[in-house]
């Protein structure tokens, strides 16, 4: 089949809280191909984690409130398909993993208990081969000893470990797409390492499609085929992440990869980008990143600047863009 398996066109979400409406995504657009991995980045409060929720269409309302746009799955609208079907699609086609397995794992059942009920919801396995697929399942995830690890409870289970039951459980139905949100943030280095080369290796085998959400410019390098840079509620840059790396345009990406630690520049030469966002109750006439861009002018900051191509898939939403090697 051809086609984007997800497409977000022009998302907008919104929260009011108190007196102030925050535009926590503030008209987005980007697609996930079949068998790809997006990845999303962007520091803390861009609205990463709102985009995720509302592609699930967990968004609590109130507060939050979808303001605009359309997210197509596969041909149909998530943000006008009835409750019912989306309860389907959650844990069905769509998979879903969180930064913390400790919250989305239900502490009263064991690991084996919650991956069954999840096969059973979306297929008529009887109990028993429901079970032995749980078992194959965190066999797949590389759980030892899974035939006896079925029926610990998430406390018994190192963090890493439940990483690992989050993952079979999020692949349980065989998902067209699996959503991960910050899925390593808590883990260290290691563990780290080991979950993002697991969910490489599951996707060769099953061809999901992952949206991958990160603040980690590093987990983009080694796990995603595609990036999207967001600031501020916005897409700024969106490129293959070959080209993001090798050619950054918008000059948040750029300040993004300089503050990037090497091994090779001294600790106190370490780039940091200057400023910070602006609140997300105030309505921009310009570029979201005029005030911290060292390259703005009069027109950044009166006039937004559209997402716009400079190369093949590779978009930028800047006005200098592109920009020339020398200057960076
Ligand atoms: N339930 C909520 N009520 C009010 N505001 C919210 C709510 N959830 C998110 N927001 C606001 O939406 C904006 C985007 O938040 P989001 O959680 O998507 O950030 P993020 O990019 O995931 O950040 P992080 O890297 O810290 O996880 C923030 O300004 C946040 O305060
Ligand atoms: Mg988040």
């Amino acid at each position: 089949m051809t086609g984007s398996l997800l497409s977000v066109e022009d998302l907008r979400v919104q929260f009011k809280v108190g007196p102030h409406l925050y535009r926590a995504v503030d008209g987005i657009n980007f697609s996930v191909e079949r068998g790809r991995t997006l990845g999303v980045v962007g520091e803390s409060g861009c609205g990463k984690s709102v985009t995720s929720l509302a592609i699930m269409r967990l968004v609590p309302q109130p507060p939050g409130l979808y303001a605009g746009g359309r997210i197509m799955f596969d041909g149909s609208d998530l943000l006008s398909t009835p409750d019912r079907q989306m309860r389907k699609l959650r844990g069905g086609r769509i998979g879903m993993i969180f930064q913390e397995p400790m919250t989305s794992l239900n502490p009263v059942y064991t690991c084996g208990e919650q991956i069954v009920e999840s096969l059973r919801i979306h297929s008529n396995l009887s109990a028993q081969k429901a079970r032995a697929r749980a078992i194959e399942l965190l066999d797949l995830v590389r759980l030892p000893s899974p035939s006896k690890r079925v029926d610990d409870y998430p406390h018994q289970l190192s963090g890493g470990q439940r990483q690992r039951v989050m993952i079979a459980l999020a692949l349980a139905n065989d998902p067209d797409l699996l959503i991960a949100d910050e899925p390593t943030t808590a883990l260290d280095v290691t563990i780290q390492a080991q979950i993002l080369d697991l969910m490489r290796d599951l996707q060769e085998r099953t061809g999901t499609a992952i949206l991958l959400i990160t603040h980690d410019l590093g987990v983009v390098a080694e796990t995603c085929d595609d990036v999207v840079v967001m600031y501020a509620g916005g897409v700024v840059e969106q490129a293959r992440t070959a080209d993001l790396f090798a050619d950054p345009q918008h000059p948040y990406t750029i300040g993004l990869m300089a503050a990037v630690p090497r091994i090779d520049v001294e600790a106190d030469r370490l780039a940091t980008i200057e400023g910070s966002v602006p609140a997300p109750w105030t309505q921009l006439p310009g570029c979201r990143f005029a005030s911290r861009c060292p390259l703005a002018d009069e027109k950044c900051r009166s006039e937004p600047p559209p997402l716009h191509e400079i190369s093949k898939a590779h978009a930028v939403a800047c006005w200098k863009a592109p920009i020339e090697k020398v200057l960076k």
